[in-house]
């Protein structure tokens, strides 16, 4: 996702700034800018792709006076990753960086463009620079021209400004993304939007507030909060590990991307809901032209996703789906025929047996679509049409955010084809989509429900098993609920249709037999509950979880009560990888990277 920089002093600005953007790389972006004032000249620089190609176009740019300097590393939301839509963005006479999202930037732009602004890129953020120009017209300085700005933006943001008008000074803005502002004893200053980038270079920073805004110099840092008031900044010690900044806190990368799930979701969301469709900008009309079935390849994590989207195609998009593993389909000669979309799915795209799934249906003459988290890997290269899942890097081995916002992906495009198909009324549409916008919530990690969690997993760290039920969505829930228990606990774990049960696999059911039960209340309730019932009549040790109290359960976690399953299989996704997270952290085991296993497995 998107990374701020920003630099004000006396040492070489470009460097400090191109150094900044590389600790923030992690994160993930597709192009990256920077801007230095000095000596009242601008010079700016964008490049796309990797930081290299704007290291290699700055290579002959000295800075060796005082200069202010802003940097940004872009994840692409509104705007293809090209030049034009990388930041800084420029006005006139100032630039700006941009985290978040400018939601009322289309009214904006419309009565800018109306009074001759001319806008360069596709993106929210270039609304910023050209609202602050107007308003520099009829402010009485700078500040006050910065801070009207502020006040007419709507949404999420964490803004860095610099202007000719002001030269020595940084104009910051935070609401809703992370901005912090480091110093030293050398009355230098440095802005980054989460700590990794200070490291080594500042020993105290303050963490901005929702509403802060305000300006530095080499003198001074000037705070109003957002009813104007003056404010102090509270500056804290920094720490000097980059791993654990890295973290920000959390123990393990795993645990992080788990609590991330809520703005990854947002990003996967942002521009793709309207008021009656999904829009992709990304598809181009008639992909879908002459399909009449669907098949999904994938493996591990991914696969489960794809199971997962094989509900919700037959059931809201109403076209015959099917899904495969990969490493299956590629050797059982697959018949395959041209009326089939032929979907891979992928958090690194570059996973061998799915890539080859997908050379092969090429090769067949398939259309091909790709599901992936990384923009110009091999399959994204590879495939027809891709849709891009924003859940950044993510470092853990064992997927959690990646996962999430493949199902969010999936519940979109089931959406979008039954728009183009006439499957579903569009009220139905519109009633979903409602549904999606609430997914960030319900994916939210209350501090109880993580504790409580903690507490329980202390009683699941041994006994000979655990099968993990679920029916309808739920099953491929349940699969992948075993599969992160068993990919960091090492304990054995499978995940079954919970009316599968009683065909073989309840033959093990006792104390030591742990089920964990997944019981929606707005999805076969009834009959999964009997499944568990049976269960809990051999005394397997029951974990259910679910909304609604379940007196037969030895344990019990309860989720919020929702208005939809799909709702409810977001609430439950999120329990089922905190369990797993807990129960590996009480034995031990190397969370982020368990034994025997890669992130990405580019060998069959
Ligand atoms: O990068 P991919 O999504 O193609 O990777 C597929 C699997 O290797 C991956 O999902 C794996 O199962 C994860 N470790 C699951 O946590």
């Amino acid at each position: 996702m998107c990374g701020i920089v920003g630099y004000l002093g006396n040492k070489n600005t470009k460097e400090i700034l191109l150094e900044g953007l590389k600790e923030l790389e992690y994160r993930g972006y597709d192009s990256a800018g920077i801007a230095v004032l000095q000596d009242n000249d601008f010079e700016s620089f964008k490049a796309v792709g990797k930081l290299i190609n704007l290291e290699e176009k700055t290579k002959d740019f000295i800075t060796d006076k005082f200069a202010v300097g802003i940097g940004h590393t872009r994840w692409a939301t509104h705007g293809k990753p090209t030049e034009l839509n990388a930041h800084p963005h420029l006005g006139n006479s100032s630039y700006v960086v941009h985290n978040g999202i400018i939601e009322n930037y289309a009214k904006l732009k419309k009565e800018l463009m109306d009074e001759g602004v001319v806008f360069l890129s596709q993106t929210d953020t270039e609304v910023i620079v050209h609202q602050f120009e107007k308003n520099l017209k009829s402010a009485a300085n700078p500040f006050e021209a910065f801070g009207k700005t502020v006040k007419e933006l709507e949404g999420a943001f964490a803004i860095l400004l610099v202007t000719k008008e002001e030269e020595k000074t940084i104009f910051f803005a935070k609401q809703g993304s992370p901005m912090l502002v480091g110093i030293n004893a050398e009355n230098e200053k440095y802005f980054a939007s989460s700590d990794t980038p200070l490291i080594g270079h500042c020993s105290d920073v303050n963490y901005f507030e929702d509403g802060d805004y305000g300006y530095v110099t080499a003198d001074e840092i000037f705070i109003l909060d957002k009813m104007d008031n003056q404010k102090q900044p509270h500056f804290s010690k920094l720490t000097q590990n980059k791993l654990s900044a890295q973290k920000d806190g959390y123990r393990f990368f795993m645990e992080k991307e788990i609590y991330e799930q809520t703005t990854v979701i947002a990003d996967t969301l942002m521009g793709r809901l309207g008021v009656e469709e999904i829009l992709f900008d990304e598809l181009e009309n008639g992909l879908f032209d002459g399909i009449n079935e669907i098949k999904l390849c994938a493996c591990g994590t991914s696969y489960h996703s794809a199971l997962s989207a094989t509900y919700l195609f037959e059931r809201y998009s109403k076209i015959k789906t099917s899904v495969e593993v990969a490493s299956e389909f590629r050797y059982r000669e697959p018949i395959m025929s041209k009326d089939t979309l032929f979907v891979v799915i992928s958090q690194s795209g570059e996973t061998a047996d799915t890539l080859e799934t997908l050379k092969m249906a090429k090769n067949a003459g398939l259309k091909t679509l790709v599901i992936c988290n990384v923009d110009n890997s091999s399959m994204v290269r590879l495939a027809d049409a891709s849709i891009l899942t924003r859940a950044g890097i993510e470092k853990g081995v064992a997927s959690t955010k990646a996962f999430a916002t493949q199902v969010t992906v999936f519940w979109m495009l089931s959406l979008y084809i039954a728009k183009l198909r006439g499957s579903l009324e569009a009220g139905e549409i519109a009633r979903q989509i409602t549904l999606l916008r609430e997914i960030p919530v319900c994916v939210k990690v209350a501090d109880s429900m993580h504790e409580k969690i903690k507490r329980l997993s202390k009683r699941y760290l041994h006994g000979h098993g655990f099968f993990f039920i679920g029916r309808d969505i739920f099953y491929p829930l349940a699969l992948e609920g075993a599969l992160k228990l068993k990919e960091i606990s090492y304990l054995h774990a499978e995940g079954y249709p919970s009316g599968e049960m009683k065909h073989g696999p309840i033959a093990l059911a006792d104390p030591e037999l742990f089920t964990i039960a997944l019981l929606p209340q707005h999805l076969l309730y009834e009959k999964a509950k009997s499944n568990v019932e049976e269960l809990s009549a051999r005394d397997s040790t029951i974990c259910a979880i679910s909304p609604l109290e379940f007196d037969k359960a030895d344990d019990f976690i309860q989720i919020s009560t929702c208005q939809d399953y799909m709702q409810e299989f977001f609430e439950m996704m999120v329990v089922i990888q905190l369990l797993a997270l807990e129960i590996s952290i009480r034995l031990g085991n190397d969370v982020d990277m368990p034994r025997n296993l890669a992130k990405s497995v580019t060998v069959e």
